[in-house]
């Protein structure tokens, strides 16, 4: 099996959940953060996981213009799709359904949510704001889910 993971991250909790995602999954697997480019050559992967981080509702611009860019080759692919984020519950699914091509979402093989970071040392002062105001959140919070990132892997193993 040859997999890349293609995503987005701003401050690097995404890409903390990617490296341990890439530990869990059998045979070669290749990273491409999308900052650094999104023009990756599809027909020499089987497998794609696609997946990035939530910022007011929406994930990276980039994550949403390589799904759009490359629909029609991605749906032949296995695909595996996950977000990042601070939220909880039922509002996961609507983050992950509304940040996902609906074609994607229902071919996906796996798709999750790997929990997120509130990191005060890297975020900015309007950041800050927002998240004291709206989160009611008032100093750095993790929520690394291990267990997701391991039910995801196995789903795209199998
Ligand atoms: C200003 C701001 C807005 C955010 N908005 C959301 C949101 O709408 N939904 C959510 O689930 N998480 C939200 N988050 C949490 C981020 O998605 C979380 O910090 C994530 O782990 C960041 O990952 P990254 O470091 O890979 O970018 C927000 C964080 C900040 C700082």
């Amino acid at each position: 099996m040859n997999t890349i993971i293609v995503y987005g991250s701003k401050y690097g909790f995404t890409k903390k959940c990617v490296d341990r995602l890439a530990k869990e999954l059998h045979g070669k697997v290749d990273l491409q953060d999308l900052k650094n480019g999104t023009n990756i050559t599809i027909s020499e992967y089987d497998t794609i996981i696609i997946g990035g981080s939530i910022y007011a509702g929406r994930i990276q611009k980039e994550v949403t213009e390589f799904c759009t860019k490359n629909l029609e080759d991605l749906k032949d692919k296995n695909i595996g799709l996950f977000i990042c984020g601070m939220q909880e519950g039922d509002a996961v699914e609507t983050e992950l359904t509304q940040n996902y091509n609906a074609e994607l979402v229902k071919v996906a093989i796996a798709r999750d949510y790997f929990g997120g970071e509130f990191n005060f040392e890297k975020m900015n002062f309007i950041e800050k704001f927002i998240v004291k105001k709206i989160s009611k959140v008032t100093s750095s919070k993790t929520n690394l889910l291990t267990e997701n990132i391991q039910r995801f892997a196995q789903a795209m193993n199998s």
